[in-house]
Protein backbone atom coordinates (compact mmCIF):
# COMPACT_ATOMS: atom_id res chain seq x y z
CA UNK A 1 0.00 0.00 0.00
CA UNK A 2 2.71 1.99 0.73
CA UNK A 3 4.86 1.62 -1.65
CA UNK A 4 1.97 2.24 -4.33
CA UNK A 5 1.46 5.28 -3.03
CA UNK A 6 4.83 6.22 -3.37
CA UNK A 7 4.83 5.43 -6.51
CA UNK A 8 2.13 7.52 -7.60
CA UNK A 9 3.12 10.61 -5.49
CA UNK A 10 6.99 10.31 -7.25
CA UNK A 11 5.41 9.51 -10.83
CA UNK A 12 3.36 12.65 -10.12
CA UNK A 13 6.04 14.92 -8.65
CA UNK A 14 8.67 14.00 -11.73
CA UNK A 15 5.95 14.67 -13.99
CA UNK A 16 5.23 18.44 -12.70
CA UNK A 17 9.14 18.76 -12.39
CA UNK A 18 9.95 17.77 -16.15
CA UNK A 19 7.08 20.22 -17.16
CA UNK A 20 8.27 23.09 -15.25
CA UNK A 21 10.72 25.22 -17.26
CA UNK A 22 12.98 27.86 -15.90
CA UNK A 23 12.65 31.23 -15.59
CA UNK A 24 15.88 32.40 -17.16
CA UNK A 25 15.27 35.88 -19.09
CA UNK A 26 17.19 38.14 -21.56
CA UNK A 27 16.77 41.74 -22.24
CA UNK A 28 16.15 42.25 -25.91
CA UNK A 29 16.80 45.73 -27.78
CA UNK A 30 15.99 45.79 -31.11
CA UNK A 31 18.14 48.04 -34.08
CA UNK A 32 17.36 48.65 -37.11
CA UNK A 33 20.58 49.45 -39.61
CA UNK A 34 22.51 50.49 -36.43
CA UNK A 35 24.84 53.19 -37.33
CA UNK A 36 23.48 54.06 -41.05
CA UNK A 37 21.88 56.99 -41.51
CA UNK A 38 19.14 55.88 -44.24
CA UNK A 39 17.84 53.02 -45.29
CA UNK A 40 20.78 51.16 -46.68
CA UNK A 41 20.05 50.17 -50.82
CA UNK A 42 19.42 46.27 -51.04
CA UNK A 43 18.44 45.44 -48.29
CA UNK A 44 17.75 46.08 -44.10
CA UNK A 45 20.16 44.96 -41.45
CA UNK A 46 18.30 44.02 -38.34
CA UNK A 47 20.63 43.71 -35.15
CA UNK A 48 18.88 42.45 -32.03
CA UNK A 49 21.06 42.30 -29.13
CA UNK A 50 19.77 39.63 -25.89
CA UNK A 51 21.66 40.63 -22.99
CA UNK A 52 22.18 37.63 -20.31
CA UNK A 53 23.50 38.17 -16.71
CA UNK A 54 27.38 37.91 -18.34
CA UNK A 55 27.04 36.94 -21.73
CA UNK A 56 25.15 38.46 -24.66
CA UNK A 57 23.50 37.11 -27.73
CA UNK A 58 24.06 39.62 -30.98
CA UNK A 59 20.97 38.25 -33.81
CA UNK A 60 21.90 39.69 -37.19
CA UNK A 61 19.37 39.56 -39.78
CA UNK A 62 19.87 40.89 -42.94
CA UNK A 63 18.43 40.62 -46.66
CA UNK A 64 21.23 41.98 -48.53
CA UNK A 65 21.52 38.76 -50.95
CA UNK A 66 19.56 35.40 -49.70
CA UNK A 67 18.18 36.34 -45.96
CA UNK A 68 20.67 35.31 -43.33
CA UNK A 69 20.42 35.00 -39.98
CA UNK A 70 23.58 34.91 -37.96
CA UNK A 71 23.98 34.45 -34.34
CA UNK A 72 27.29 35.69 -32.21
CA UNK A 73 27.40 34.48 -28.57
CA UNK A 74 29.77 36.46 -26.67
CA UNK A 75 30.76 36.26 -22.79
CA UNK A 76 30.52 40.06 -22.10
CA UNK A 77 27.51 41.87 -21.10
CA UNK A 78 29.30 44.68 -22.96
CA UNK A 79 30.05 43.26 -26.68
CA UNK A 80 29.03 46.01 -29.97
CA UNK A 81 28.44 45.44 -33.10
CA UNK A 82 29.83 47.35 -35.40
CA UNK A 83 29.15 48.05 -39.08
CA UNK A 84 31.16 49.94 -41.83
CA UNK A 85 28.35 50.98 -43.92
CA UNK A 86 30.24 51.47 -47.34
CA UNK A 87 32.24 48.30 -46.82
CA UNK A 88 29.41 45.99 -45.86
CA UNK A 89 27.38 47.34 -48.54
CA UNK A 90 30.00 46.71 -51.47
CA UNK A 91 30.07 43.38 -50.08
CA UNK A 92 33.68 42.75 -51.31
CA UNK A 93 35.56 42.23 -47.99
CA UNK A 94 35.03 40.54 -45.02
CA UNK A 95 35.59 42.24 -41.38
CA UNK A 96 33.02 45.28 -42.37
CA UNK A 97 30.65 43.70 -39.85
CA UNK A 98 32.61 42.77 -36.02
CA UNK A 99 31.15 42.25 -32.27
CA UNK A 100 34.08 44.12 -30.22
CA UNK A 101 35.79 42.94 -28.61
CA UNK A 102 36.98 39.96 -30.49
CA UNK A 103 38.36 38.02 -27.61
CA UNK A 104 34.39 37.93 -26.15
CA UNK A 105 33.17 36.30 -28.99
CA UNK A 106 32.54 32.30 -28.14
CA UNK A 107 31.47 31.29 -31.45
CA UNK A 108 29.04 32.15 -34.28
CA UNK A 109 26.28 30.41 -36.49
CA UNK A 110 24.40 31.44 -39.19
CA UNK A 111 21.58 30.17 -41.68
CA UNK A 112 21.55 31.08 -44.88
CA UNK A 113 17.92 30.43 -47.13
CA UNK A 114 19.95 29.87 -50.12
CA UNK A 115 17.16 28.12 -52.67
CA UNK A 116 13.93 27.46 -53.68
CA UNK A 117 13.48 24.64 -56.06
CA UNK A 118 10.68 22.82 -57.60
CA UNK A 119 9.90 19.88 -59.35
CA UNK A 120 7.40 18.09 -61.38
CA UNK A 121 6.60 15.03 -59.58
CA UNK A 122 4.25 13.75 -62.34
CA UNK A 123 3.70 10.32 -61.35
CA UNK A 124 3.20 10.90 -57.45
CA UNK A 125 7.15 9.58 -56.16
CA UNK A 126 8.02 12.86 -54.26
CA UNK A 127 11.79 12.19 -55.68
CA UNK A 128 13.18 15.43 -55.26
CA UNK A 129 16.20 14.74 -58.11
CA UNK A 130 13.62 13.87 -61.07
CA UNK A 131 12.57 17.04 -63.12
CA UNK A 132 13.69 19.71 -61.35
CA UNK A 133 12.65 23.54 -62.56
CA UNK A 134 15.71 26.15 -62.49
CA UNK A 135 15.39 26.57 -59.28
CA UNK A 136 14.64 30.19 -57.48
CA UNK A 137 17.79 31.91 -56.10
CA UNK A 138 16.57 33.86 -52.92
CA UNK A 139 19.74 36.16 -53.41
CA UNK A 140 17.78 37.32 -56.58
CA UNK A 141 14.55 37.77 -55.26
CA UNK A 142 13.25 41.35 -55.30
CA UNK A 143 13.07 41.95 -50.89
CA UNK A 144 10.56 44.38 -48.94
CA UNK A 145 11.53 46.55 -46.26
CA UNK A 146 11.80 44.85 -42.88
CA UNK A 147 8.76 44.96 -40.90
CA UNK A 148 9.17 45.64 -37.04
CA UNK A 149 6.54 44.37 -34.39
CA UNK A 150 9.08 44.26 -30.92
CA UNK A 151 11.53 41.82 -31.20
CA UNK A 152 9.94 40.23 -34.83
CA UNK A 153 10.35 40.93 -38.05
CA UNK A 154 9.15 39.81 -41.01
CA UNK A 155 10.73 40.15 -44.86
CA UNK A 156 8.76 39.06 -48.13
CA UNK A 157 10.61 38.87 -51.64
CA UNK A 158 9.27 38.02 -55.20
CA UNK A 159 11.22 36.95 -57.82
CA UNK A 160 10.17 40.39 -59.33
CA UNK A 161 8.83 43.06 -58.01
CA UNK A 162 5.08 42.88 -59.69
CA UNK A 163 5.12 39.10 -59.24
CA UNK A 164 2.38 38.43 -57.55
CA UNK A 165 3.57 35.26 -55.31
CA UNK A 166 5.78 35.69 -52.32
CA UNK A 167 7.92 34.18 -49.92
CA UNK A 168 8.36 35.72 -46.45
CA UNK A 169 9.95 34.77 -42.70
CA UNK A 170 9.45 35.67 -40.25
CA UNK A 171 12.29 36.45 -37.16
CA UNK A 172 11.02 36.36 -33.75
CA UNK A 173 13.70 36.63 -30.78
CA UNK A 174 12.35 35.69 -27.27
CA UNK A 175 13.20 36.76 -24.40
CA UNK A 176 12.26 33.61 -21.91
CA UNK A 177 10.92 30.56 -22.50
CA UNK A 178 7.77 29.89 -24.10
CA UNK A 179 5.95 28.01 -27.20
CA UNK A 180 4.71 29.53 -30.44
CA UNK A 181 1.67 30.91 -30.83
CA UNK A 182 0.89 28.36 -33.96
CA UNK A 183 1.61 24.87 -35.32
CA UNK A 184 3.64 23.57 -34.59
CA UNK A 185 4.04 25.91 -32.14
CA UNK A 186 7.84 24.94 -31.21
CA UNK A 187 8.89 25.52 -27.81
CA UNK A 188 11.43 28.32 -27.26
CA UNK A 189 14.14 29.44 -24.83
CA UNK A 190 15.11 32.73 -24.04
CA UNK A 191 18.10 31.21 -26.16
CA UNK A 192 17.15 30.98 -29.18
CA UNK A 193 14.84 32.17 -32.28
CA UNK A 194 12.29 30.98 -34.25
CA UNK A 195 12.09 31.60 -38.47
CA UNK A 196 8.80 30.87 -40.14
CA UNK A 197 9.40 30.37 -43.68
CA UNK A 198 5.93 30.70 -46.34
CA UNK A 199 5.13 30.79 -49.76
CA UNK A 200 2.09 32.43 -50.42
CA UNK A 201 0.52 32.17 -54.28
CA UNK A 202 3.51 31.53 -56.10
CA UNK A 203 2.61 30.14 -59.47
CA UNK A 204 3.20 26.42 -60.14
CA UNK A 205 5.45 25.56 -62.61
CA UNK A 206 3.24 22.70 -63.12
CA UNK A 207 0.00 20.98 -61.94
CA UNK A 208 1.92 18.31 -59.58
CA UNK A 209 4.68 20.66 -58.31
CA UNK A 210 6.40 20.39 -55.16
CA UNK A 211 9.02 21.82 -53.36
CA UNK A 212 12.28 22.27 -51.96
CA UNK A 213 14.18 24.40 -49.71
CA UNK A 214 17.92 25.18 -49.52
CA UNK A 215 19.26 26.13 -46.26
CA UNK A 216 23.13 26.58 -45.89
CA UNK A 217 24.70 26.86 -42.03
CA UNK A 218 27.90 28.87 -41.73
CA UNK A 219 29.77 28.03 -38.33
CA UNK A 220 32.38 28.87 -36.99
CA UNK A 221 35.02 26.19 -35.32
CA UNK A 222 32.35 23.79 -35.38
CA UNK A 223 30.08 23.78 -38.47
CA UNK A 224 26.69 22.48 -38.04
CA UNK A 225 27.63 19.10 -40.50
CA UNK A 226 24.77 16.52 -39.00
CA UNK A 227 21.08 16.29 -38.29
CA UNK A 228 19.91 14.35 -35.28
CA UNK A 229 16.77 12.95 -35.30
CA UNK A 230 14.90 12.78 -31.78
CA UNK A 231 11.78 11.25 -30.64
CA UNK A 232 9.25 14.30 -29.35
CA UNK A 233 5.84 13.93 -27.68
CA UNK A 234 2.84 13.50 -29.55
CA UNK A 235 0.35 16.02 -27.49
CA UNK A 236 -2.49 18.56 -28.35
CA UNK A 237 -0.01 21.38 -29.15
CA UNK A 238 1.80 18.63 -31.71
CA UNK A 239 -0.49 16.16 -32.61
CA UNK A 240 0.65 13.55 -34.27
CA UNK A 241 3.99 14.67 -34.56
CA UNK A 242 6.66 12.19 -33.25
CA UNK A 243 9.93 13.49 -33.70
CA UNK A 244 12.03 16.87 -33.95
CA UNK A 245 15.16 17.00 -36.33
CA UNK A 246 18.38 18.81 -34.39
CA UNK A 247 20.96 20.21 -36.61
CA UNK A 248 24.25 20.51 -34.83
CA UNK A 249 27.66 20.48 -34.51
CA UNK A 250 29.95 17.37 -35.03
CA UNK A 251 31.91 18.40 -31.83
CA UNK A 252 31.86 15.15 -29.74
CA UNK A 253 28.98 14.48 -27.71
CA UNK A 254 25.82 15.73 -27.56
CA UNK A 255 26.02 17.75 -23.90
CA UNK A 256 28.12 20.22 -25.91
CA UNK A 257 26.23 21.05 -28.67
CA UNK A 258 27.11 24.62 -28.95
CA UNK A 259 24.22 25.84 -31.08
CA UNK A 260 21.46 24.19 -33.23
CA UNK A 261 18.67 24.52 -36.28
CA UNK A 262 15.88 22.36 -34.53
CA UNK A 263 12.31 21.81 -36.42
CA UNK A 264 9.66 19.53 -36.68
CA UNK A 265 9.17 17.05 -39.57
CA UNK A 266 5.95 18.68 -40.32
CA UNK A 267 5.03 21.77 -42.90
CA UNK A 268 1.50 23.63 -43.76
CA UNK A 269 -0.82 23.96 -46.69
CA UNK A 270 -2.69 26.59 -45.09
CA UNK A 271 -1.75 29.72 -43.24
CA UNK A 272 -4.37 28.90 -40.67
CA UNK A 273 -3.99 25.37 -40.50
CA UNK A 274 -6.37 22.47 -38.89
CA UNK A 275 -4.55 19.21 -38.95
CA UNK A 276 -5.17 17.86 -42.36
CA UNK A 277 -3.19 21.04 -43.40
CA UNK A 278 -0.19 19.14 -41.82
CA UNK A 279 2.27 17.45 -44.57
CA UNK A 280 5.74 15.76 -43.99
CA UNK A 281 8.54 17.31 -44.95
CA UNK A 282 12.15 15.42 -45.07
CA UNK A 283 15.72 16.77 -45.13
CA UNK A 284 18.82 15.73 -47.06
CA UNK A 285 21.88 14.52 -45.61
CA UNK A 286 24.62 17.35 -44.86
CA UNK A 287 26.88 17.88 -47.52
CA UNK A 288 29.65 20.77 -47.45
CA UNK A 289 29.41 23.66 -49.85
CA UNK A 290 31.52 26.12 -51.43
CA UNK A 291 32.91 29.23 -48.92
CA UNK A 292 32.71 31.28 -51.94
CA UNK A 293 29.54 30.66 -53.20
CA UNK A 294 27.64 31.04 -49.49
CA UNK A 295 29.74 34.30 -49.21
CA UNK A 296 28.88 35.64 -52.89
CA UNK A 297 25.16 34.83 -51.95
CA UNK A 298 24.93 36.35 -48.88
CA UNK A 299 26.02 39.87 -47.81
CA UNK A 300 26.39 39.12 -43.69
CA UNK A 301 28.18 36.09 -44.39
CA UNK A 302 30.78 38.07 -46.85
CA UNK A 303 30.93 41.06 -44.02
CA UNK A 304 31.95 38.79 -41.27
CA UNK A 305 33.38 35.62 -41.80
CA UNK A 306 36.54 35.50 -43.59
CA UNK A 307 36.40 31.46 -44.05
CA UNK A 308 32.79 30.47 -43.71
CA UNK A 309 32.90 26.59 -43.03
CA UNK A 310 29.38 25.76 -44.70
CA UNK A 311 27.45 23.05 -44.70
CA UNK A 312 24.23 22.60 -46.60
CA UNK A 313 20.96 20.51 -46.90
CA UNK A 314 17.16 20.64 -48.62
CA UNK A 315 14.34 20.22 -47.08
CA UNK A 316 11.71 19.06 -49.26
CA UNK A 317 7.92 19.25 -48.61
CA UNK A 318 5.52 16.35 -49.29
CA UNK A 319 5.23 12.63 -49.83
CA UNK A 320 4.03 10.42 -52.05
CA UNK A 321 0.40 10.36 -52.23
CA UNK A 322 -0.12 14.42 -50.33
CA UNK A 323 -1.62 16.67 -52.03
CA UNK A 324 0.40 18.99 -54.48
CA UNK A 325 1.30 22.55 -53.95
CA UNK A 326 -1.44 24.16 -56.33
CA UNK A 327 -4.58 22.62 -53.89
CA UNK A 328 -3.68 25.60 -51.69
CA UNK A 329 -0.65 27.66 -53.54
CA UNK A 330 0.61 28.30 -49.56
CA UNK A 331 3.46 26.28 -47.69
CA UNK A 332 4.63 27.01 -44.50
CA UNK A 333 7.52 25.74 -42.10
CA UNK A 334 9.09 26.82 -38.88
CA UNK A 335 12.79 26.46 -37.64
CA UNK A 336 14.23 27.11 -34.45
CA UNK A 337 18.01 28.79 -34.36
CA UNK A 338 19.77 28.76 -31.22
CA UNK A 339 22.71 28.46 -28.90
CA UNK A 340 22.98 25.50 -26.11
CA UNK A 341 21.28 22.48 -26.12
CA UNK A 342 18.06 22.08 -28.51
CA UNK A 343 14.79 22.50 -25.66
CA UNK A 344 13.23 19.25 -25.83
CA UNK A 345 9.49 18.63 -25.50
CA UNK A 346 8.30 18.43 -22.00
CA UNK A 347 4.38 17.05 -21.12
CA UNK A 348 1.92 19.18 -21.72
CA UNK A 349 -0.34 20.82 -18.58
CA UNK A 350 -3.55 18.67 -20.13
CA UNK A 351 -0.95 15.68 -20.30
CA UNK A 352 -0.38 16.15 -16.85
CA UNK A 353 -3.50 16.13 -15.29
CA UNK A 354 -4.15 12.93 -17.24
CA UNK A 355 -1.97 11.40 -15.91
CA UNK A 356 -2.17 13.20 -12.97
CA UNK A 357 -5.51 11.78 -12.15
CA UNK A 358 -4.93 8.78 -14.01
CA UNK A 359 -2.51 8.09 -11.61
CA UNK A 360 -3.67 9.76 -8.79
CA UNK A 361 -7.56 8.37 -9.21
CA UNK A 362 -6.31 4.47 -7.96
CA UNK A 363 -4.34 5.57 -5.13
CA UNK A 364 -7.11 8.20 -3.78
CA UNK A 365 -9.05 4.61 -4.07
CA UNK A 366 -6.91 2.95 -2.37
CA UNK A 367 -6.83 5.25 0.16
CA UNK A 368 -10.80 5.67 0.72
CA UNK A 369 -10.65 1.74 0.55
CA UNK A 370 -8.01 1.47 3.37
CA UNK A 371 -9.83 3.73 5.62
CA UNK A 372 -13.09 2.07 4.88
CA UNK A 373 -11.79 -1.19 6.13
CA UNK A 374 -10.51 0.36 9.48
CA UNK A 375 -13.42 1.98 9.70
CA UNK A 376 -15.49 -1.09 9.46
CA UNK A 377 -12.74 -2.84 11.32
CA UNK A 378 -12.98 -0.40 14.26
CA UNK A 379 -16.68 -0.46 14.15
CA UNK A 380 -17.31 -4.05 14.54
CA UNK A 381 -14.60 -4.34 17.13
CA UNK A 382 -16.79 -1.75 18.83
CA UNK A 383 -20.37 -3.46 18.21
CA UNK A 384 -18.49 -7.00 19.79
CA UNK A 385 -17.30 -4.94 22.53
CA UNK A 386 -20.64 -3.99 23.14
CA UNK A 387 -22.08 -7.70 22.45
CA UNK A 388 -21.85 -8.74 26.21
CA UNK A 389 -23.58 -6.03 28.03
CA UNK A 390 -27.09 -7.12 25.60
C1 LIG B 1 27.74 35.73 -14.00
O1 LIG B 1 26.66 36.35 -13.31
C2 LIG B 1 26.33 35.72 -12.11
C3 LIG B 1 25.09 36.39 -11.53
O2 LIG B 1 24.87 37.64 -12.06
C4 LIG B 1 27.52 35.79 -11.15
O3 LIG B 1 27.19 35.12 -9.95
C5 LIG B 1 28.71 35.12 -11.80
O4 LIG B 1 29.84 35.25 -11.00
C6 LIG B 1 28.98 35.71 -13.15
N1 LIG B 1 30.03 34.94 -13.81
C7 LIG B 1 31.09 35.50 -14.38
C8 LIG B 1 32.04 34.54 -15.03
O5 LIG B 1 31.27 36.70 -14.42
C1 LIG C 1 35.20 46.58 -53.22
O1 LIG C 1 34.33 47.32 -54.05
C2 LIG C 1 34.56 48.72 -54.01
C3 LIG C 1 33.51 49.42 -54.85
O2 LIG C 1 32.68 48.53 -55.49
C4 LIG C 1 35.96 49.02 -54.55
O3 LIG C 1 36.21 50.42 -54.46
C5 LIG C 1 36.97 48.27 -53.68
O4 LIG C 1 38.27 48.44 -54.21
C6 LIG C 1 36.66 46.79 -53.64
N1 LIG C 1 37.53 46.14 -52.70
C7 LIG C 1 38.08 44.97 -52.91
C8 LIG C 1 38.97 44.43 -51.84
O5 LIG C 1 37.91 44.35 -53.94
C1 LIG D 1 35.80 35.42 -22.87
O1 LIG D 1 36.42 34.32 -23.44
C2 LIG D 1 37.69 34.58 -23.98
C3 LIG D 1 38.17 33.37 -24.69
O2 LIG D 1 37.55 32.22 -24.25
C4 LIG D 1 38.64 34.99 -22.87
O3 LIG D 1 39.90 35.31 -23.40
C5 LIG D 1 38.07 36.20 -22.22
O4 LIG D 1 38.83 36.54 -21.12
C6 LIG D 1 36.65 35.92 -21.75
N1 LIG D 1 36.07 37.15 -21.29
C7 LIG D 1 35.36 37.20 -20.19
C8 LIG D 1 34.81 38.53 -19.83
O5 LIG D 1 35.14 36.22 -19.47
C1 LIG E 1 6.62 8.45 -64.93
O1 LIG E 1 6.05 7.22 -65.33
C2 LIG E 1 6.21 6.94 -66.71
C3 LIG E 1 5.47 5.66 -67.01
O2 LIG E 1 5.66 4.72 -66.01
C4 LIG E 1 7.70 6.83 -67.04
O3 LIG E 1 7.86 6.59 -68.42
C5 LIG E 1 8.38 8.13 -66.66
O4 LIG E 1 9.77 8.01 -66.87
C6 LIG E 1 8.11 8.45 -65.21
N1 LIG E 1 8.65 9.76 -64.94
C7 LIG E 1 9.43 10.00 -63.87
C8 LIG E 1 9.92 11.38 -63.72
O5 LIG E 1 9.71 9.13 -63.07
C1 LIG F 1 21.45 35.69 -59.51
O1 LIG F 1 22.30 36.79 -59.28
C2 LIG F 1 23.67 36.49 -59.47
C3 LIG F 1 24.46 37.69 -59.04
O2 LIG F 1 23.84 38.87 -59.43
C4 LIG F 1 23.88 36.13 -60.93
O3 LIG F 1 25.23 35.81 -61.14
C5 LIG F 1 23.01 34.93 -61.28
O4 LIG F 1 23.11 34.64 -62.66
C6 LIG F 1 21.57 35.20 -60.93
N1 LIG F 1 20.85 33.97 -61.08
C7 LIG F 1 19.68 33.91 -61.69
C8 LIG F 1 19.05 32.57 -61.75
O5 LIG F 1 19.14 34.89 -62.16
C1 LIG G 1 3.77 43.77 -40.67
O1 LIG G 1 3.77 42.59 -39.88
C2 LIG G 1 2.56 42.40 -39.16
C3 LIG G 1 2.70 41.15 -38.34
O2 LIG G 1 3.98 41.00 -37.86
C4 LIG G 1 1.40 42.26 -40.13
O3 LIG G 1 0.20 42.13 -39.40
C5 LIG G 1 1.32 43.49 -41.03
O4 LIG G 1 0.32 43.29 -41.98
C6 LIG G 1 2.65 43.70 -41.72
N1 LIG G 1 2.61 44.91 -42.50
C7 LIG G 1 2.99 44.98 -43.76
C8 LIG G 1 2.93 46.32 -44.41
O5 LIG G 1 3.38 43.99 -44.35
C1 LIG H 1 9.83 47.61 -60.15
O1 LIG H 1 11.18 47.74 -60.54
C2 LIG H 1 11.37 48.57 -61.67
C3 LIG H 1 12.83 48.60 -62.02
O2 LIG H 1 13.53 47.53 -61.47
C4 LIG H 1 10.87 49.99 -61.33
O3 LIG H 1 10.98 50.80 -62.46
C5 LIG H 1 9.41 49.92 -60.89
O4 LIG H 1 8.98 51.19 -60.46
C6 LIG H 1 9.25 48.94 -59.75
N1 LIG H 1 7.85 48.81 -59.43
C7 LIG H 1 7.39 48.87 -58.19
C8 LIG H 1 5.92 48.67 -58.01
O5 LIG H 1 8.12 49.04 -57.22
C1 LIG I 1 20.71 30.12 -21.79
O1 LIG I 1 22.03 30.61 -21.71
C2 LIG I 1 22.40 30.99 -20.39
C3 LIG I 1 23.77 31.61 -20.46
O2 LIG I 1 24.65 30.86 -21.26
C4 LIG I 1 22.35 29.78 -19.49
O3 LIG I 1 22.68 30.17 -18.17
C5 LIG I 1 20.95 29.21 -19.51
O4 LIG I 1 20.89 28.04 -18.75
C6 LIG I 1 20.53 28.91 -20.92
N1 LIG I 1 19.14 28.52 -20.91
C7 LIG I 1 18.68 27.47 -21.58
C8 LIG I 1 17.24 27.16 -21.43
O5 LIG I 1 19.42 26.79 -22.27
C1 LIG J 1 -3.52 22.60 -60.50
O1 LIG J 1 -3.16 23.28 -61.68
C2 LIG J 1 -3.66 22.72 -62.88
C3 LIG J 1 -3.22 23.56 -64.04
O2 LIG J 1 -1.93 24.04 -63.89
C4 LIG J 1 -5.17 22.64 -62.87
O3 LIG J 1 -5.63 21.94 -64.00
C5 LIG J 1 -5.61 21.92 -61.63
O4 LIG J 1 -7.00 21.95 -61.55
C6 LIG J 1 -5.01 22.56 -60.40
N1 LIG J 1 -5.43 21.83 -59.25
C7 LIG J 1 -6.00 22.41 -58.20
C8 LIG J 1 -6.39 21.52 -57.10
O5 LIG J 1 -6.21 23.60 -58.19
C1 LIG K 1 35.09 12.40 -31.59
O1 LIG K 1 35.62 11.48 -30.70
C2 LIG K 1 36.24 10.37 -31.33
C3 LIG K 1 36.73 9.40 -30.27
O2 LIG K 1 36.11 9.64 -29.07
C4 LIG K 1 37.38 10.83 -32.20
O3 LIG K 1 37.94 9.75 -32.90
C5 LIG K 1 36.86 11.86 -33.21
O4 LIG K 1 37.92 12.38 -33.96
C6 LIG K 1 36.16 12.99 -32.51
N1 LIG K 1 35.57 13.88 -33.47
C7 LIG K 1 35.63 15.21 -33.38
C8 LIG K 1 34.96 15.99 -34.46
O5 LIG K 1 36.17 15.76 -32.45
C1 LIG L 1 19.39 20.51 -53.08
O1 LIG L 1 18.78 19.86 -54.17
C2 LIG L 1 19.26 20.27 -55.46
C3 LIG L 1 18.45 19.54 -56.47
O2 LIG L 1 18.47 18.18 -56.27
C4 LIG L 1 20.73 19.99 -55.58
O3 LIG L 1 21.21 20.48 -56.81
C5 LIG L 1 21.45 20.69 -54.45
O4 LIG L 1 22.82 20.36 -54.48
C6 LIG L 1 20.88 20.29 -53.11
N1 LIG L 1 21.51 21.07 -52.09
C7 LIG L 1 22.12 20.54 -51.04
C8 LIG L 1 22.70 21.48 -50.08
O5 LIG L 1 22.18 19.35 -50.86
Amino acid sequence: MAAVMRTGFCSLMFLVFTSSQSLFERQLTVQLNPGSTSPPPGGDLLHVRALGDNDTLHYLFCSQGAPTLLLIHTNSSSSTLQVDWPQFLARNTSGSLRVEPESSILYSTAVVFSRLLEYDDVNDTADPTSDLFPPYELQNFTWSRLNLTGAAARLCGAVTNTSSGVLCLQLSVFESDGRGQTWPRLIHTANSSQLEVWIDGLLPRAARSRFLLELQAVGGAYPLSRVEVHRSIDDEYMPSIFKASHWVSAANGSSDVQSFVQWKPVAYRRSDPVLEDAMPCRHSDPQPQSAETTAAASGLIQAFYSEPDTFGLNVSFGLAGEPFYNSTKFLSWTVLVGVGSPPVDSFSPLVVAIMAVGLGTPVILLLLGGLWVCVRKKAADSTTAYEPIN
